[in-house]
């Protein structure tokens, strides 16, 4: 079958690909485009590894294909990490770092929306995140943190 021409933003750069029509968004990250950030853990959007945000909404890049994509190479700016990275390297909310790109991609979609979740709202919304190691009490802690440095330095 013939290749598709793909024009799309990625983490704000202008980007152009060819691939199969049967490709995933988290196959051309990974396999075309290099971006190896987001991880594939199930395959059949059961996991959140693979979790982008695309057009500002959070999704599951091994079900489909976008137009404006941000991934987790996108999340620090230079060397200046996301306050979500600093939080989680700081309170050891990782292990293998399988679930972490998908965690903190869905935590900061979940901070653009609320600033200010309870512990009840942020386990709602990174309940599509499966961690196999790291437990999640940590991990919830660290963006919970990380949403209070952030009210504080705004
Ligand atoms: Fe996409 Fe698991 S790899 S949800
Ligand atoms: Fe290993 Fe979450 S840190 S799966």
């Amino acid at each position: 079958m013939s290749q598709i021409h793909v024009t799309t933003k990625i983490n704000g750069d202008e980007t152009e690909f060819l691939c199969e029509p049967e490709d995933t968004l988290l196959d051309v990250l990974r396999d075309r485009l290099g971006l190896t950030g987001t991880k594939e853990g199930c395959g059949t959007g059961d996991c959140g590894a693979c979790s982008v945000a695309v057009d500002g909404r959070l999704v599951c890049s091994c079900l489909m294909l976008g137009r404006e994509v941000a991934t987790i190479e996108g999340m620090a700016k230079g060397d200046q990490l996301h306050p979500l990275q600093r939080k989680f390297i700081e309170m050891a909310a990782l292990q293998c770092g399988i679930c972490t790109p998908g965690i903190l991609v869905a935590a900061q979609s979940l901070l653009e929306r609320n600033p200010d979740p309870s512990e009840e709202e942020v386990r709602y919304w990174l309940a599509g995140n499966l961690c196999r190691c790291t437990g999640y009490d940590k991990i919830i802690r660290a963006v919970m943190d990380a949403a209070k440095d952030m009210r504080e330095a705004s």
